[in-house]
């Protein structure tokens, strides 16, 4: 009997081995372990055996022999699941990859370009990159850059004002200038720094005007500065910027904040002069405003338009145009 215990459990186990799927396995399930089973029907002649000990010894190995091929069953049962799993899932897998393969490349808007451009040529000559807060009092905005409540200046600026605090107290900064008084404010000279932003005017906007454009504002303080420091940045701010056969020149103009005050233009290698931006030497009035001593320090200042640099740098006819979004046009550039 123990002999054919031993034989069906071995045929079993290799019927197991033999299956393929878990279709097949449930199949030797029954075959295997069912009433019909080898294992049972050797189990129903157990009472044929002879003697106790023969019964007692028989029933063990058929008991060992059952939990055996179930084990097997299940062991093999689990393999084929995980197989049949895997197979399953690489058939159904999605491969989202291709979705990704082809995006459009962004890029930087004409204005952003310019910015970083200028950020990178002044850092180049040793500047610092500074900002202020594009909501300003109407004492940073105006007064301290020496233009008091009636300084006729102030209506060259058409102010956006905002509903907060004192009427008239708190407006949209016309300039990037506010920013040259919190530096100084704030750095100890000797001071280096060119402050980028967002500027507001209430204006009707056309081909060269928006409401809301940007300016650089570069400022320099140090002991014993003189007109030829400032000729000289704008100089070498020039070629680094449009490049060796550009050049520039200063002429006589008027700005509340700077004494002399100067506009400054480029000429092109081609001899056309291009108007860019106004600059000076401080204002005493602008140093004490900023907690400076004019006898002890004295410097420059300087601010353009960004967009008109991005405007003139690429031939864009209307500055309106850079701010439509038609990708069309954000393409080319
Ligand atoms: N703030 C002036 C403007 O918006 C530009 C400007 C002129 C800035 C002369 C300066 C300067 O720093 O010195 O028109």
């Amino acid at each position: 009997m123990i002999v054919d215990i031993n034989a069906a459990r071995a045929a079993a186990e290799q019927s197991i081995a033999n299956a393929s799927t878990i279709d097949e396995l449930r199949q030797l399930d029954t075959e295997l372990l069912g009433k019909k089973s080898p294992l049972a029907l050797l189990k129903n002649g157990l009472g044929k055996l002879p003697t106790v000990d023969e019964k007692k010894e028989a029933g063990q190995a058929l008991n060992e022999a059952m939990s055996a091929v179930e084990f097997t069953l299940a062991q093999r049962r689990a393999l084929l699941g995980r197989a049949e799993r895997n197979v399953q899932l690489s058939a159904e897998a999605l491969d989202l990859t291709e979705h990704f393969a082809a995006p459009g490349r962004g890029k930087s808007h004409i204005v952003t370009q310019a910015w970083q451009r200028l950020e990178d040529v002044f850092v180049g000559l040793g500047f610092q990159v500074a900002e202020g807060p594009e909501v300003e009092t109407d004492w940073y905005n105006f007064e301290a850059l020496n233009m008091p409540p009636s300084h006729p200046a102030r209506s060259m600026h058409d102010t956006f004002y905002v509903d907060h605090g004192q009427p008239g107290s708190t407006v949209l900064r016309t300039h990037t200038s506010p920013v040259q008084i919190r530096v100084m404010q704030n750095v100890a000279p000797p001071i280096y720094m060119i402050m980028p932003g967002r500027v507001f005017r209430n204006e009707t906007t056309d081909a060269t005007h928006l409401a809301v454009f940007h300016q650089i504002e570069g400022l320099v303080i140090d002991r014993g500065i003189t007109l030829a420091d400032l000729a000289g940045t704008i100089e070498a701010f020039t070629q680094a910027f449009f490049g060796a056969g550009f050049t520039s020149r200063l002429r006589p103009s008027y700005f509340p904040f700077t004494e002399p005050s100067a506009e400054f233009d480029i000429r092109t290698p081609k001899g056309d002069w291009l108007e860019l931006g106004g600059c000076g030497m401080v204002h005493p009035n602008v140093l004490r405003a900023g907690g400076l001593d004019p006898e002890e320090w004295s410097g420059f200042a300087f601010g353009f338009g960004i967009d008109r640099m991005a405007k003139e740098r690429h031939g864009v006819g209307d500055v309106r145009e850079m701010y439509t979004n038609d990708i069309r046009f954000i393409e080319q550039f």
